[in-house]
């Protein structure tokens, strides 16, 4: 398996897109995640429509617009991309990667010559440890209660796989490597939480074979020789395939149901890895360089060959212009890093906080993390978790967010606004929002919509009474600032209400 050659032709520029005005149509029929917003699986992404409507409608040219809770940045690309300044933090040391990938991305040619490059350094070393008795390379392992119960091969010509009984060689082959001790991943830090399946016993030697873990380790430090836009798109690769070189990956049976062979459709096809860390019964092993080269074609077919050249930096630089480049990315607990922006210094803050018990992001981003060597600060991530150790419980969660709160209010604008897109299952989770215009005067809510899921994009909570759709809650701050009149068309947008969600938002998301 190999990489795809880069088109040279002009077909992609990254700001094609950017050019026409977001419509609330648009907005409302979202596209799902294709392109570089679908490269890589951070939870709880967010249309781009909706975002690059609120910029192009409550900012100018110029502006600087900030999410405090950034995830994975897509929102730093649309408010670039319409020459907007920029500010991002994130607790979690792998959006602030991901974001950073983003703002510099490669040249297609340079990332497929780094791709050959490994591939000539490690994919016959890593394709040798999947060698099955009669010498050919495994692409998957199905495994079944703890042994192998049926090997996978790519065919020469034509599609379909080919199926061979193992042997006790493939059993010795797998198990030479078992004891492998990985080099570059740190330990991973888990809580008890049941929601994703975790314990603090569990480790990497759960989740991954040992050969996975050493090919894994190959590919890292094969990466790790590249300068940084490369290194960072490798390593993004890597841990965007990393789920499926896992054992979470699922297999799934009888998809044809009954009717076919007889009665019973017994084929059995590759799943993926579900939010979580499961490990099912019945699972499959997948050659690592397979998984890796498919995530790297779909990445090159991403890049555009035309090239934003962003300016940005990681580090708040308190002596100089807090604004000098074009974005500010943060890796830390948002409320200490507002601390440090000037007063009034925001025109936009347009943002997706944690929605209480929806994601807990940092336990989830725990394999990625490791994988890139981040450590993560678990103590002041703000979200309601299942961990009963983490103490994260939803009254600690509503102290949270109104501190939050009474930070980002002092960095806003005069006439400035904040657009939160937020919802969640209970009541309790909405309590520090039911306060905010009690406790804040300052702040006026204007209003909120419905924002709509794409239907063909990742379900995000499918748990009893889970939503279909976030509410954009729209605030602005009352002052003395040059007045930006409040734009009618938001209020035409379908499902606007100049209302406070309250009770029964399921049947108001029904009408929409
Ligand atoms: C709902 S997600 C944002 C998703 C984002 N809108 C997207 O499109 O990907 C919430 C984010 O808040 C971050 N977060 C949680 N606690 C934080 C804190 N104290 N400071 C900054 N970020 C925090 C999480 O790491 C997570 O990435």
């Amino acid at each position: 398996m190999s990489f795809h050659v880069p088109s040279v032709e002009i077909q992609a520029e990254l700001f094609a897109d950017f050019k026409s005005p977001t419509t609330t149509r648009k907005m409302l029929d979202p596209a799902s995640y294709t392109g570089l917003a679908g490269f890589h699986k951070y939870w709880g992404k967010k249309p781009t429509e909706s975002v690059s409507y609120l910029v192009e409608n409550l900012t100018d040219e110029g502006d600087v617009v900030m999410d405090p809770f950034l995830g994975s940045g897509l929102v730093a690309i649309e408010c670039l991309s319409r020459n907007r300044k920029f500010v991002g933090i994130d607790i979690n040391p792998f959006s602030i990667e991901l974001t950073s990938f983003f703002l510099s991305l490669p040249r297609p040619q340079d990332y497929y010559n780094a791709l050959k490059k490994i591939e000539n350094e490690i994919a016959e070393e890593i394709n040798n440890t999947y060698r099955i008795h009669d010498g050919r390379v495994a692409s998957h392992y199905l495994w079944e209660d703890g042994q192998i119960a049926s090997i996978w091969l790519k065919p020469e010509n034509g599609r379909t796989r080919l199926e061979i009984e193992p042997t006790q060689d493939d059993t010795d082959t797998f198990s030479r490597y078992q004891s492998y001790e990985p080099r570059n991943f740190r330990n991973l830090t888990f809580f008890t939480n049941p929601r994703i399946n975790v314990k603090p016993t569990m480790s990497l030697r759960d989740i991954f074979t040992g050969r996975a873990l050493m090919n894994i380790d190959r590919i890292i430090d094969s990466a790790k020789s590249f300068p940084p836009p490369l290194k960072r798109a490798l390593l993004l690769t890597l841990t965007s395939a990393s789920g499926q070189m896992s054992n979470m990956v699922f297999a799934i049976k009888n998809r044809g149901g009954k009717g076919k062979h007889n009665g019973n459709d017994t084929r059995i096809e590759v799943g993926s890895w579900v939010i979580g860390y499961w490990i099912p019964k019945t699972h499959f092993e997948i050659n690592v360089w397979n998984c890796f080269t498919n995530r790297a074609n779909k990445l090159l077919k991403a890049l555009p060959n035309i090239q934003p050249s962003f300016r940005f930096t990681t580090e708040f630089d308190k002596n100089g212009s807090a604004f000098s480049n074009d974005a500010i990315l943060l890796n830390n607990d948002c409320r200490l890093e507002l601390q440090n922006l000037p007063d009034k210094s925001i025109s936009f803050i347009c943002t997706d906080p944690p929605h209480s018990d929806r994601v807990p992001y940092l336990e989830l981003s725990e394999m990625w993390n490791s994988i890139l060597g981040h450590n993560s600060d678990f103590e002041n991530e703000i979200v309601v978790s299942n961990a009963k150790e983490r103490g994260k419980s939803k009254s600690v969660y509503n102290q949270d967010m109104t501190e939050f709160f009474q930070q980002t209010i002092r960095v806003l604008k005069d006439e400035g606004y904040i657009a939160l897109f937020f919802n969640a299952r209970d009541e309790e989770s909405w309590e520090y929002l039911k306060c905010i215009e009690k406790t804040y005067t300052a702040l006026k809510f204007m209003g909120c919509f419905p924002m709509i899921y794409s239907a063909t994009s990742v379900v995000q909570d499918n748990r009893k009474g889970a939503m279909k759709s976030d509410y954009v809650l729209i605030y602005r701050k009352n002052g003395t600032g040059s007045s930006r009149p409040f734009p009618v068309g938001i209020t035409t947008i379908k499902g606007w209400s100049n209302q406070f969600p309250e009770k029964n938002r399921s049947d108001r998301e029904k009408v929409v």
